[in-house]
């Protein structure tokens, strides 16, 4: 573990990994879907099983510990992915031996850094994101950990990304995929997504649970909404074999067929 290095302020909160944010929310900070289900499953403090779930799995590089505590201090911290479910996504990258990713909404990298990390010295992962504020965050981290030249950042609505790989003749050539952007996309970038996609590649969806809104999704709130659509399409799709799991907010797992 790499908390032992930073300020004792600093590691209460990084202790519970992502979840340090859900203190600043509590305390006044804004609204956002994400953070429902946070709540639900309570900060660390709250929630001792979680705690105890970090405190016995997680090995983050100490690259990536720098970078999460970077992004703390960001308002929109609340984006970052949970570090136990990028931590199982590494973990799964590796397993089905990843060569080419793919990732749709970078935001400040932490999930861009963790699979690098993994991707052999010649792999490649292809990062979306539109925002080069967020993305230049991230940068400095990727260099120091030796893994920048494993990544592909397009600044550009990530719909003209997956197009461009498409008409570049990349169909059927990437072993994992991470959707992680606008929600309103999110079946756009499953289907184009499984056309880039191998047999046997996976794609990891996250949000699938919108803080619990998904059960019964508001008329006024069309993330959940697209989010409870995409679930029951996926349910039934003949393509892909299928897992939800409820780490973080949610995560669906489509291996293609
Ligand atoms: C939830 S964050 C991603 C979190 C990130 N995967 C991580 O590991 O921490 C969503 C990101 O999607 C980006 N985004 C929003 N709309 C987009 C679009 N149309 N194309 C590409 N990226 C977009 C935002 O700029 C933001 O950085
Ligand atoms: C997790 O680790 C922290 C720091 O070592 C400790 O204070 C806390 O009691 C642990 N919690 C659980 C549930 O293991
Ligand atoms: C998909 O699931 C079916 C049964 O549920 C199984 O027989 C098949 O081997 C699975 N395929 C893959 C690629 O996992």
């Amino acid at each position: 573990m790499s908390f032992r290095n930073v300020p004792k302020e600093v590691l209460v909160g990084s202790v519970v990994c992502g979840v340090v944010f859900v203190t600043g929310y509590l305390f006044g900070k804004k609204k956002s879907p994400r953070m429902s289900i946070s709540k639900s499953h309570g900060s660390g403090k709250n929630n001792p099983l979680l705690q105890y779930v970090l405190n016995h799995s997680m090995r983050e590089h100490p690259v990536l510990t720098k970078l999460r505590l970077r992004t703390m201090e960001e308002p929109a911290n609340v984006m970052m992915v949970a570090c136990e479910q990028a931590q199982f996504m590494a973990n799964l990258a590796k397993l089905i031996k990843a060569k080419k990713a793919l990732e749709i909404g970078v935001y400040t990298g932490y999930n861009t850094l963790n699979i690098a990390l993994v991707l052999p010295e010649d792999g490649v992962l292809v990062a979306c994101d539109i925002s080069e504020t967020y993305t230049n965050i991230g940068k400095p981290f990727w260099k120091e950990a030796g893994v920048d030249k494993k990544i592909d950042l397009r600044l550009q609505p990530a719909l003209k990304t997956l197009d461009d790989l498409l008409s570049d003749g990349q169909a059927d050539t990437f072993d994992f995929v991470f959707i992680d952007a606008d929600k309103a996309n999110y079946d756009n970038y499953f289907e184009k997504s499984l056309q880039l996609l191998r047999k046997g590649g996976v794609i990891a969806i996250d949000n699938v649970l919108w803080g619990g809104a998904v059960v019964n999704p508001p008329a006024d709130d069309p993330d959940a909404v697209a989010i409870d659509k995409l679930n029951k399409k996926l349910h039934r799709d003949t393509r892909i074999n299928l897992s939800m799991l409820t780490v973080g907010d949610g995560l669906t797992l489509a291996i293609k067929l």
